[in-house]
């Protein structure tokens, strides 16, 4: 039923994009693609949907052709067999991408290869036959191998083609010295195939090779590309560098109608991976009449930092930058590409978007800035977000100041100062030692310098924005009130934890939130919403008693569901709730297992429901959002069906919310469809599936309600800075298996059928 839905969905895709692309077609002249043809640029996809599945196997190309533009180019990187046959690899020693080297042990050798000595098993040792018993595997280690069990064979160049029926093809000839030297003709091969296939696109970082079949092709059938491999790699036809070589372009120009690049050569980046002023490349081989492809578009693995590791970002600054376009990009993700074209460029910088997901910064734009300073703030208005949020902490001196954690060591460099000496523990609020802002009298809070977040910085070795590590102030709730009040964001949300210990210190950290709002002015919201968070409803009870503010109560521990009773005793103190993304799909290993019911459960209560936390980093991401944080917050919207989300990165989903693919119901095209969620792990063979986990609890009355907030402490004396030794006690639940429901149209789902097929 699913795949039927999905099928008909992407039936009027390709529909109704056809009729568009004769569209734009037509009115070419007005196109607003600075393309050499006026069209859209093109995706081609490495190997398929190489980021997910292995490289050229079938199901990578079939999974490029269910989540892309419909006229997707399907690359392959032709080698040749000892009994010179074409098939698709990525290298020629096969032992990268597949289990060769367990099949025919010993049978490696030794070859020059462009001149270096070079070890592995060689296409060129193998007839097709031998190779019947080898499979396709995941060469990229960073990348998943559970789908290796599905014994993708090796595919001909005409298996390809007949399986997966590509829109248009791409055969990269990287080698063709080597295949002479093994006495194997590659050009026969292409001028052989191309008379039975439509070959579209043959590209080479051969010049030889490309002189040798530019009679022997149809230059209207099939557009031949020169490849650029290192500036300072030397092409072994003519003994020059790839660098010298582009200097010529004419020269390229003699047998070649376009060029394939490296993405650093249109944009390079300096060493500490930051972006410089981008090239004349793109224009200057306009110019010389040549398209231009992009190569190297890969999500997993960290981005110039100027993107703020958003792939989309990445691919627009590519095709949509106000100077150029390049007509074609190179990637292991299609779908990423696909959006851009399509949903994310041209988008007017007036748009306002739809209105859901609310967007909810995280401490600002805590991903490019260091939280909660003025800069993370500043940054989080522009970039369109919606709301602004302070995670409310107390100094010394009573004063309610915006910090992510009641630890200054978490956000600043307290512990290289003096201040190191009120290093304290506090069993209540964390296990360990930390300097707590309590300890601090605010204006020597606010001299300490900001530090950005790293998140993934200790597991993956991936930092934030170094160029702003230390940048920005701290400011006071006051200060963030009237930088909201001054500013385009609908409104603000104030966190408000430990609110009992605080009392206990005689700081009323409530009061100070509810005197601080009043005085900014803040009391009837009419020009901005007032939110109030916390995981403590307690905390919300008094601000209820006080004001009539919208009221938000944090789970923050992952519920596969809430008891009816339990969700009416939460309305009794908020107006939604916040609950983690493994709340609404959980997941395994990092694949999405399915869809908990918390999400229609609070819905049928009248709550809203926002996510937390939407990073950009693939690493925060399930395998199933493709290392596309635009992919995952689109499928907790549209297939989540949530109302907002909270994320240190504001910008990718504003920018989402502008794009042009919202609001098409069943002509939304696949790339800005929910994936399905479950989809993915049932692609993986039974033996490789990890042990289905323990299910995550149901919510239930206990855990929400709590005793009302203690009266504030009078300071009688200074305010210790130890705490008391208690621990809080942990709890322990159990609950049923939770099956994956599949409610979303997915495009994935469609790969079952066809892999069973094989
Ligand atoms: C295979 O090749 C890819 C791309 O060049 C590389 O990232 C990966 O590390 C290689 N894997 C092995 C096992 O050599
Ligand atoms: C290629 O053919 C030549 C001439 O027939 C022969 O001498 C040479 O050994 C062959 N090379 C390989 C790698 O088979
Ligand atoms: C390129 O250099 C190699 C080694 O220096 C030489 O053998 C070869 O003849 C040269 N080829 C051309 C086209 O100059
Ligand atoms: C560039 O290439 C063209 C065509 O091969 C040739 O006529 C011209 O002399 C070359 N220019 C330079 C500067 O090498
Ligand atoms: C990339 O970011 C760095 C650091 O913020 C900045 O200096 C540089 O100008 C940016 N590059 C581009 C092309 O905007
Ligand atoms: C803040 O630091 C500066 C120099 O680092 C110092 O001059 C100033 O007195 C400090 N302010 C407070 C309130 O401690
Ligand atoms: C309010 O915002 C404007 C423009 O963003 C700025 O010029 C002005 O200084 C701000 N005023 C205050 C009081 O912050
Ligand atoms: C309050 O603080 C006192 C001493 O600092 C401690 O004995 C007591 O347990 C605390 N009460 C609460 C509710 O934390
Ligand atoms: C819980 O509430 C939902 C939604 O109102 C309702 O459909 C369901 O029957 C209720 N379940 C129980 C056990 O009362
Ligand atoms: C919530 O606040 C109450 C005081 O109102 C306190 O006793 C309780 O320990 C707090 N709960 C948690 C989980 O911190």
């Amino acid at each position: 039923m699913c795949t039927s839905r999905a099928a008909s969905l992407l039936v009027s895709l390709l529909v109704s994009s056809a009729i568009s692309a004769l569209v734009s077609a037509q009115g070419s002249t007005s196109s607003p693609w600075q393309t050499l043809s006026g069209n859209p640029p093109l995706v081609i996809a490495r190997g398929g949907f190489s980021g997910i599945f292995p490289d050229s196997s079938y199901a990578a190309y079939s999974l490029a052709l269910m989540t892309s533009v419909p006229n997707v180019v399907s690359w392959c990187d032709v080698q040749l067999t000892k009994d010179g046959v074409g098939i698709c690899a990525p290298s020629v020693k096969l032992d990268n991408s597949t289990d060769i080297s367990s099949v025919f042990k010993d049978k490696d050798k030794t070859y020059p290869v462009n001149g270096m000595a070079t070890q592995g098993w060689f296409s060129v040792d193998f007839t097709l036959n031998d190779l019947n018993n080898v499979i396709l595997i995941q060469g990229v280690y960073s990348r998943s191998n559970k789908f290796d069990g599905n014994l993708f064979p090796i595919l001909t160049v005409q298996d390809m083609v007949s399986q997966v029926k590509p829109p248009a093809l791409w055969l990269n000839i990287q080698l063709d010295i080597f295949f002479t030297q093994h006495n194997l003709s590659m050009r026969n091969f292409v001028i052989t195939t191309s008379k039975s296939v439509i070959i579209d696109y043959i590209s080479s970082p051969e010049v030889g090779f490309l002189r040798s079949i530019a009679g022997r092709v149809s230059p209207t059938k099939t557009k031949l590309i020169f490849r650029f491999m290192g500036k300072d790699v030397i092409e072994p036809s003519t003994n020059q560098t790839y660098g010298s070589l582009l200097k010529n372009l004419t020269f390229i120009k003699t047998f070649a109608s376009g060029i394939l690049v490296p993405k650093v050569y249109i944009w390079p980046i300096d060493a500490s991976n930051y972006l410089q002023a981008y090239t004349s490349l793109v224009s200057d081989a306009h110019k010389a009449g040549l398209t231009v492809f992009a190569a190297d578009f890969v999500n997993d693995v960290p981005l110039s930092y100027n993107y703020s590791f958003d792939p989309v970002a990445e691919t627009l600054s590519y095709i949509d930058n106000g100077a150029f376009s390049v007509d074609g990009v190179l990637t292991d993700f299609p779908i990423t590409p696909s959006a851009a074209i399509d949903c994310f460029a041209h988008v007017s910088k007036k748009s306002s978007g739809q209105a859901t997901p609310l967007v909810i910064s995280f401490n600002g734009a805590s991903g490019d800035y260091p939280g909660c300073t003025d800069l993370a703030y500043s940054n989080a208005i522009q970039d369109g977000t919606d709301i602004i949020d302070c995670p409310v902490q107390m100094s010394k001196d009573g004063i309610p100041f915006c910090m992510s954690s009641i630890n200054l060591i978490d956000n600043s460099n307290v512990a290289t100062t003096p201040f190191r000496n009120l290093m304290a523990t506090a069993p209540e609020i964390q296990s360990g030692t930390g300097i707590f802002s309590f300890s601090l009298i605010w204006s020597d809070i606010q001299n300490l310098t900001a530090a950005i977040a790293s998140p993934y910085s200790s597991s993956f070795k991936i930092f934030r924005n170094p160029a702003n590590r230390n940048v920005g102030r701290f400011l006071s709730l006051s200060e963030f009130l009237a930088l909201a009040k001054n500013s385009s964001v609908s409104g603000v949300l104030i966190s408000i934890e430990h609110a009992a210990y605080l009392a206990n210190k005689s700081l009323g950290v409530t009061d100070a939130v509810l005197g601080a709002l009043s005085k900014a002015g803040f009391s009837n919201q009419k020009e901005k919403k007032v939110m109030i968070k916390s995981t403590n409803s307690s905390v919300l009870m008094k601000i209820k008693e006080n004001a009539n503010y919208e009221l938000v109560y944090e789970v923050d521990e992952g519920i596969r569901d809430a008891t009816n009773a339990t969700v009416l005793d939460i309305k009794r103190f908020a107006d939604s709730v916040v609950v983690m993304k493994k709340s609404v799909f959980p997941t395994n290993l990092a694949f999405l297992t399915g869809v908990t019911d918390v999400v229609t459960k609070l819905h049928a209560f009248q709550l809203s429901v926002y996510v937390q936390t939407f990073s950009n980093e693939f690493i925060s991401q399930a395998w199933d959002f493709f290392s596309d944080p635009t992919v995952e917050v689109n499928s907790f919207v549209m297939g989540g069906e949530i109302d907002g989300v909270i994320t240190d990165f504001p910008k990718t989903s504003g920018s989402y919310k502008r794009n042009k693919c919202l609001g098409l119901g069943s002509k939304t095209p696949v790339y800005m469809s929910p994936v399905q969620p479950g989809s993915l792990m049932q692609v993986i063979p039974p033996p490789a599936l990890p042990p289905a986990q323990a299910p995550y609890p149901v919510l239930t009355v206990a855990d929400v309600v709590e005793p009302p907030l203690p009266v504030v402490q009078e300071a009688t004396a200074p305010p210790p800075t130890g705490g008391s030794t208690a621990t809080v006690p942990s709890q322990q639940k159990s609950g049923q298996p939770k099956l994956p429901a599949g409610i979303f149209l997915s495009s994935l789902a469609l790969l079952l059928p066809t892999l069973f097929l094989l």
